[in-house]
């Protein structure tokens, strides 16, 4: 005897035709943002903890834009290694004009017209104390940074970035750098911002790639308590006056349920970072054979899509987009 059952939600999934138009989530290329480590030297650099990713020589990052390109994926994020000479307790090679950034946008942009080149603004790489911001006394200091943030905003502009997202967390930045901007005639300069940073121990792979640790302390007085919900949307709505264009929320897999409030509670559209921390992770199941790679990866980014992120930053960008081209599904 059946069961006296009006609704069978099976009969929705009975079928990959049917599973497709009962689909509620896309996940393309055309999502997905690839981080890329940039470095002075002439090759190429593993990185221990991110297997996979590689410190990129400047002849190696326009090979990496170029086969991104190809898989589909159009958007990069820019993160220099810099050598410990180099770094000071002001971080001043932050806003060089002729320093590693702003020669790899100049680069970028004339080979790849095309490419969407985001970079990453913040004092971490530059600084000799490994914070976002310049130190004084032990403590990270918030209005002298932003002075800074600003000069290497517009080193950015100046040589050519489509979107600068300050990642850096100081109070007041968002509005800051656009005044500052736009008193330049950057008027088109877009800014995604770091809105809900957590002080996240998942960035950890990332301080190795970049040689970036702190040198004391952690992050705690400026990224936010990963027990917190309720500040994301504070920083959300200082953000959106500020003018940012673009809010992110960082790291993602931990942290879904914030991308989903922040997608409720926000018209602009929302990025996600899945970070160093989350690669490592599911490469080292990978290459344990403990996870099937393309499934678990594109399930993590569907989840991601899922939570309400209109794009994801992901170190799996070229090999996700690739999977998805030939026709893998989560
Ligand atoms: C630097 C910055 C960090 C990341 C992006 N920009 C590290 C940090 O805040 O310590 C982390 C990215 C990742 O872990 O993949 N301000």
């Amino acid at each position: 005897m059946p069961l006296d059952l009006p609704s069978r939600p099976r009969r929705n999934r009975k079928n990959a035709a049917l599973r497709g138009f009962a689909r509620e989530t896309h996940l393309g290329p055309e999502h997905l943002v690839l981080p890329l480590f940039l470095h002075e030297g002439t090759g190429d650099l593993a990185i221990g903890s991110m297997p996979g990713c590689l410190r990129l020589s400047p002849a190696g990052v326009l090979r990496e834009v170029e086969g991104a390109l190809k898989d589909g994926v159009g958007a990069f994020d820019l993160f220099p290694a810099i050598a410990e000479a180099q770094k000071t307790s002001d971080g001043r090679e932050a806003y060089n004009p002729e320093g590693l950034v702003p020669r790899t946008i100049r680069a970028i942009k004339m080979e790849f017209p095309e490419a969407l080149v985001i970079t990453d603004v913040a004092l971490d790489p530059y600084n000799s104390d490994g914070h976002d911001g310049l130190v004084k006394d032990g403590r990270i200091l918030n209005d002298e940074t932003v002075e800074l943030l600003i000069m290497q905003a517009l080193c950015h502009a100046e040589a050519g970035a489509d979107v600068i997202s300050p990642s850096d967390m100081m109070d007041g930045r968002i509005g800051a750098i656009r005044g500052g901007l736009d008193r330049q005639g950057f008027t088109d300069v877009s800014l995604l911002s770091y809105c809900v940073k957590y002080a996240s121990s998942f960035y950890n792979p990332f301080r190795d790639a970049l040689d970036s640790t702190p040198k004391f302390g952690d992050k705690k007085t400026y990224q936010m308590d990963p027990a917190n919900v309720r500040e994301a949307l504070r920083e959300l709505a200082l953000d959106e006056e500020e003018g940012a264009d673009i809010v992110m929320v960082k790291p993602a897999m931990p942290f879904l349920d914030v991308i989903r409030l922040v997608r409720e509670c926000t018209s602009l559209p929302v990025a996600a970072y899945q970070v160093s921390g989350e690669y490592a992770m599911l490469k080292a199941a990978a290459l344990n054979g403990w996870l099937d790679e393309r499934r678990s990866v594109l399930e993590s980014l569907l989840g991601i899509r899922r939570a309400g992120a209109d794009m994801i930053f992901t170190y799996y960008a070229r090999p996700a987009a690739r999977w998805l081209k030939e026709g893998w599904a989560p």
